[in-house]
């Protein structure tokens, strides 16, 4: 039996034969596209180059990707666990013509694959296209042996692809196969019938071939690309089952390890119907935490964070059916990267960050969910009592706000209880609160090709700050808002803010005039240049002249050596498994954020900056160099992860210290860094810790500054400044004894007022008693007051009251012949409660405090009347 990974070989292989240029897949964070979540078709790296924005060096390209679907247009999760094909994450094996080869190439060579090299049975196969792509529906029987009566027409549902609400799109063929009446998981449903898009397991649709020619627009309407294009996607878990003879792809080597490693830790058994969903969602939800988190991801309250928390959310709840309280999934972690991590070394390096953050999550969970629990079961007894059966959406809104219960939970434990959830309003709620977070997010420059007036025809903005920061240049497109001003040129030395750099601010020249550029940013191949709209801008002016702020720049290039020389540093002291996990590089700081699971102490910050230092002053060179991405990992680059790369890339090098791809601007030598000052290190995340540190002209600012604040605390003290320390102890020492000599004199005072208080010794029934107000005095020197009286007296009742700091506070002390006859605890709570307040304690000695001050003398009267009225009785 072939293995999955030789299966996914053969499908590179065959089409690298084919002049396909076998690509890496993408990381499953789309970068620059905010309209994803999670990469969710193989096509998603590519969408670019469909849409005429960007290009690649090759026409031709295959690859596997790693998808997620839960979100948007494509979302499998309610699906999986309940049938034996849909995952939340699943490798998508893909070729692509961009503009090269069209519907014929691409559908016979698909035929090829599956039926010469895979052998699949011609006569189980069956093809389905768009109901107007005629052309496509003559192809398959001319170039295939399909029987023509295998090719079906569909409509737009089954046969139109699109990547999201807008973005490329076109028609679709795919290709299904029938795996026989046996595999049919709907034969209970009444009126079921096994077809082809019918929704049961026999027919299962294997590969896609979309054949991508429109723009999907915001507004609904399609808009025609400059080019066709091939963009195919098979289900590569579908098709190993399918060649390894399996009826569901968990019983293929991508699960079987991981489904004998859940049984192992639960001892479920996947033969049992009521475990075998749990075990197939726990393993499918952890393939899509680990693969994403190791990608960059991470749980969160929002956004793609909140998607993961519910697949964790999900698997642990599932985990409970099993019997496990106790984190469960972390634990499966080892065994996934084992089964996957040749594949996608990305697992390897990330596999101690992946537990780390998994654990913690399912920790955080099993607390909440204890909580929410209680809370769900108030709320839907509540609910019954008054004959209802739905959960407000406020109600599920607070559970999901506040107890992290994602929405589906709530409805799982609904349903449970024959309950259903208000989803519509629970769903204005979230997009409400959605809303506020875009409101307060930060300017979102998604800007629409049409929008843009072009003035000439170079679709790239050719970037010459690497050497230099002054050029001449000619305006090629602009665009306005409000505010700004929005300037494309043909070549340009300002760097736009990417990779955690900030974009270069500076100055235009045209027509003699000056204007400056506020900030620089990146759509796609657009370098946008933002100017202030204060005055007239001369668009018609041919030449301009750009120049970018040189000092602002120099520091901001000093700040982004010294995050590739952080790395490298963290990672020789705490091991390799630390990794950048963001970065802001700006010109008078930087912030890095890493993989680890500590915090570091104070000497390991020392070290890292001490040896910062001495790599700054080592005076290294730092090279750049483009070369091919594989090349540039064979000679050990880091590669940020969660970053997405073309073929070509930048890698920078800084001494023999560190090679990392990265298309920022560098200094030249360490040196040019001058000084490393870490301002600070804390949390940023689970798992993620952030350095903040200055350099250059910051870090002697700083210098600068401390030495201020410790000469301004020298001419305090009147020393000199390295006799801070040793002064201030001395202060400090001084201060406490005095504050001690005074605490002495207090507790004086008050003993002498008890002493004056025994002035107002009474007897009844033969016993002495004292009750008196000795204001001023705290609870303890009250307490011992009583103590005094009760071994001076040997035999009698105390009530002490005393009003201190705005609140009254009683001591009751009995000696131990008389509890029997009064309890100081029962004394001083009667007391207590006339001055609004509680307490008690001992039946020798009890204490407590009032909130009404005023009530004080009639509290100690009632006092006094109690313990009158039971020696009296004696
Ligand atoms: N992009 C197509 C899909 O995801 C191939 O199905």
């Amino acid at each position: 039996m072939k293995t999955a990974r030789e299966i996914r070989q053969e499908f590179l292989d065959f089409f690298a034969e084919r002049g396909h240029t076998i690509v890496p897949s993408a990381p499953l964070i789309p970068k620059d596209d905010p309209t994803l979540l999670f990469t969710n078709a193989g096509m998603n790296q590519f969408k670019d180059v469909f849409l005429g924005t960007g290009s690649r060096p090759y026409v031709r390209a295959a690859d596997s990707q790693k998808v997620i679907r839960v979100s948007g247009k494509h979302n499998d999760l309610d699906e999986v666990g309940r049938d034996t094909y849909h995952h939340t994450f699943f490798e998508m094996l893909g070729n692509w013509s961009f503009g090269d080869y069209y519907k014929k190439e691409a559908i016979s060579w698909a035929w090829e694959l599956l039926t010469k090299v895979w052998g699949l049975p011609k006569d189980k196969l069956y093809a389905t296209v768009h109901h107007t792509d005629d052309e496509a529906a003559k192809l398959w029987p001319e170039v295939t042996e399909i029987a023509p009566e295998r090719v079906l027409r569909f409509g737009d549902d089954d046969n139109f692809w699109e990547m999201g609400d807008t973005g490329p799109c076109g028609p679709c063929t795919e290709i299904h196969i029938d795996l026989g009446p046996e595999q049919c998981d709907k034969k209970h449903v009444p009126g079921h019938e096994c077809a082809v898009n019918g929704d049961c397991a026999r027919y299962i649709e294997l590969w896609n071939l979309v054949f991508i020619q429109y723009e999907r627009q915001p507004d609904g309407t399609l808009v025609e690309l400059p080019a066709k294009h091939v963009d195919t996607g098979m289900g590569f878990e579908r098709i190993v089952a399918v060649l390894q003879g399996k009826s569901s792809n968990y019983d293929t080597d991508l699960f079987v390890p991981l489904l004998r490693k859940i049984s192992e830790l639960t001892g479920a058994d996947d033969e049992k119907p009521e475990h075998s969903v749990a075990m197939r969602v726990i393993a499918d939800h952890l393939r899509s935490l680990t693969f994403a988190i190791a990608d960059g991801a991470l749980p969160s309250n929002e956004g793609r964070g909140y998607v993961l928390r519910r697949i964790l959310r999900r698997a642990a709840r599932f985990a409970r059916n099993l019997g496990v309280r106790e984190p469960l999934l972390y634990k499966l972690v080892p065994t996934l990267v084992e089964m996957m991590g040749d594949t996608y070394p990305e697992l390897k390096e990330q596999e101690t960050h992946c537990q780390q953050v998994i654990l913690a999550e399912e920790e955080s969970f099993g607390r909440t969910l204890d909580k929410g629990l209680e809370l769900f079961v108030e709320l839907t007894e509540g609910l019954k009592k008054e004959g209802k059966t739905v959960i407000p959406g406020a109600e599920a809104f607070r559970l999901y706000d506040t107890y992290g219960f994602p929405l589906d939970l709530t409805q799982l434990m609904a349903e449970e209880l024959g309950m259903t959830v208000e989803v519509d309003h629970f769903n204005r709620l979230m997009e409400e609160q959605r809303e506020r977070a875009r409101a307060s997010g930060k300017f979102a420059l998604a800007e629409k090709g049409r929008d843009w007036k072009v003035l000439s025809d170079t679709a790239h903005s050719q970037f010459l700050g690497y050497e230099y920061l002054r050029s001449t240049a000619k305006l090629c497109q602009w665009n306005e808002d409000e505010h700004y001003y929005k300037l494309v040129f043909d070549r340009t030395p300002f760097y736009a803010e990417s990779g955690g750099q900030v974009g270069d601010t500076g100055l235009l020249r045209a027509d003699g005039e000056e204007f400056p550029v506020v900030n620089t940013v990146k759509d796609q191949d657009r370098i946008i240049h933002l100017v202030p709209k204060e005055k007239a801008f001369p668009i018609e002016a041919r030449d301009f002249q750009l120049e970018v702020d040189h000092s602002r720049r120099r520091w901001t290039a000093a700040n982004h050596t010294a995050t590739h020389l952080l790395q490298a540093v963290l990672r020789k002291n705490f091991g390799a498994h630390l990794h950048q996990a963001g970065s802001l590089v700006a010109p008078d700081r930087l912030r890095f954020d890493f993989t680890h699971y500590e915090r570091l102490t104070a000497d390991q910050l020392e070290k890292v900056e001490t040896e910062m230092n001495e790599l700054i002053a080592a005076a290294l060179p730092v090279w750049t160099e483009w070369m091919d991405y594989s090349s540039a990992l064979e000679r050990g680059a880091i590669a940020f992860f969660g970053e997405k790369y073309g073929d070509l890339v930048r890698v920078v090098q800084v001494g023999e210290e560190t090679l990392e791809l990265c298309g920022g601007t560098h200094a030249r030598n360490s040196a040019e860094l001058l000084c490393f000052r870490i301002l600070s290190e804390g949390s940023v995340a689970t798992g993620v810790r952030r350095i903040e540190a200055v350099t250059g002209k910051s870090a002697l600012e700083l210098m600068q500054k401390e030495r201020g604040v410790l000469r301004e605390a020298a001419e305090v003290l009147r020393v000199e400044p390295e006799a801070v320390g040793k002064k201030l102890a001395e202060v400090m020492e001084e201060q406490a004894k005095l504050r001690k000599a005074q605490e002495e004199l207090e507790r004086e005072k008050a003993l002498a007022a008890g002493d004056q208080a025994l002035d107002n010794l009474k007897e009844a029934g033969g016993v002495r008693y004292l009750v008196a107000r000795v204001d001023g005095l705290p609870m303890d020197l009250l307490r011992e007051n009583v103590d005094r009286y009760k071994s001076k007296l040997q035999s009698c009742v105390v009530l002490l009251g005393a009003v201190h700091e705005d609140k009254v506070s009683f001591v009751a002390g009995v000696t131990p012949d008389l509890t029997k006859t009064i309890k100081a605890g029962e004394l001083v709570k009667s007391v207590a409660a006339v001055a609004g307040g509680g307490g008690g304690g001992r039946p020798d000695l009890a204490q407590a405090g009032g909130k009404h001050p005023e009530k004080i003398d009639e509290a100690l009267k009632a006092g006094e009347n109690l313990i009158i009225s039971a020696l009296s009785a004696r």
